[in-house]
């Protein structure tokens, strides 16, 4: 019912505006807004904090047919519902009866992610936000880069060091910061190859003031609160990887059973039947592997692995679903005409953000070994 309901939505409000909104870059405010009243924000979380409790699966779901339509819908959706589930779990009772309500009703058009620093994205116990104590409180000075809904995001979740003498990795904090708060400054908006109608901004943190009561999980133990929501984040990016590669291929194949060459239609010929075979086959592995990490998530299981191989696999595939598909479109596949190429440009940061195809090796890779 929530894969179709999503469906729906994605056919009436989303797909018609998608190209103009990727064109102009302009930020689908009015349809999250929606999409959250449709409980869409708040996937995997609990109704006593407005959440729909739908849970990890139906969230792929989603995501996944929201991506269809616009990868850029799709990667604030994903990074929303992350944020929410990690104030949710780690933040203070106060914070969490604050800001999660806000976020599951649209109130707050989206929540940030602020992790990566300029000289860091991959190395991200490298950070060097520093986060001071300060009567009761804290000051964090530093930047972060390329964050996903930054200038719209009601509330960000982000990371400082609170001990620079600590091993590394060992001395991060994560803390929650409100919009608006004096010395968070909202820096250059990235102009992008693909997600053109999301937000990806730079944030300056400049003698900014937190109460203590903004530090989420225990003091020093915020890289791991990284590392498992990335986890997390990953199964939706993967999600929404399947979705774009599936539109694009869907596409691809309806206009070559249209598209006539040599006094036939284009689909008669096998190079092309490869093209859509081969893409399928993956695109609908990559959604088993998707939603195998979904189901272990939901249920409480350990998925860090199955999640990183969902993220790399889906987001793989679909770029090669995607290059296809420009492919069997030929020239007309070049020209922003048709969607295939906005596909392209999209998926292309799937295998970039929340990790990258390199870092989703590096886990895999890292996992398989303890366990042998
Ligand atoms: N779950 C729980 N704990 C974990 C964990 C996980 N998945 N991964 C690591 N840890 C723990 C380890 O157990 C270890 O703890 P102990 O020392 O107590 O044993 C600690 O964290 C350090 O782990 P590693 O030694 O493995 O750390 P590392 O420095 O080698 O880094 C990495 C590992 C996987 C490369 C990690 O840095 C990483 O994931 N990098 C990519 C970062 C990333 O995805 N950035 C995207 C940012 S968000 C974004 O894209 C945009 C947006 O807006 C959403």
């Amino acid at each position: 019912m929530i894969r179709d309901m999503a469906r729906d939505f994605t056919e009436k409000h989303i797909k018609p505006v998608a190209a103009k909104l990727d064109e102009e870059k302009q930020f689908p405010y009015e349809n999250l807004k929606k999409m959250a009243q449709l409980g869409l924000m708040g996937m995997n979380i609990p109704s006593q904090y407005g959440g729909s409790e739908a849970g990890v699966v139906a969230q792929s779901l989603a995501i996944t047919e929201i991506a269809k339509g616009c990868a850029s819908h799709a990667v604030t959706t994903s990074v929303t519902n992350m944020v929410a589930e990690v104030i949710s779990i780690f933040g203070k009772e106060e914070i969490r009866k604050k800001h999660v309500p806000r976020i599951c009703s649209g109130e707050y058009p989206a929540g940030a992610f602020a992790l990566t620093e300029p000289h860091t994205g991959s190395d991200a116990a490298n950070i060097r936000m520093t986060a001071t104590r300060d009567q009761d409180g804290y000051v964090l000075n530093g930047t972060k880069t390329l964050i996903t809904s930054g200038e719209a995001a009601g509330v960000t979740v982000t990371w400082a060091v609170t001990d620079k003498n600590a091993k590394k990795g060992k001395g991060i904090t994560c803390f929650v910061i409100e919009k608006g708060t004096p010395g968070l400054i909202v820096g250059k908006a990235e102009d992008k190859m693909g997600h053109r109608a999301s937000f990806t901004n730079e944030l300056i943190f400049d003698n900014c003031f937190v109460p203590a009561s903004s530090v989420m999980g225990a003091v020093e133990e915020g890289f791991k609160i990284a590392m498992v929501e990335l986890d997390g984040g990953r199964i939706g990016i993967g999600s929404l990887a399947v979705g774009v590669g599936l539109a694009a291929i869907e596409f691809a194949t309806k206009y070559v059973m249209e598209r006539e060459a040599f006094g036939q239609p284009l689909s008669n010929f096998q190079a092309i039947q490869w093209m859509i075979a081969d893409s399928y086959t993956a695109l609908e592995a990559a959604q088993l592997l998707v939603l195998r990490a979904a189901h272990l998530k939901e249920t409480n299981q350990p998925f860090t692995k199955e999640a990183s191989m969902a993220k790399l696999y889906a987001g793989e595939s679909a770029r090669d679903a995607a290059v296809r598909a420009v492919q069997m479109l030929g020239g007309y596949g070049y020209t922003k005409d048709y969607p295939v190429e906005r596909y392209l440009r999209d998926i292309i940061g799937t295998t970039l953000y929340e990790g990258t195809s390199e870092v989703q090796r590096i886990v895999v890779a890292r996992e398989i070994m303890k366990r042998l």
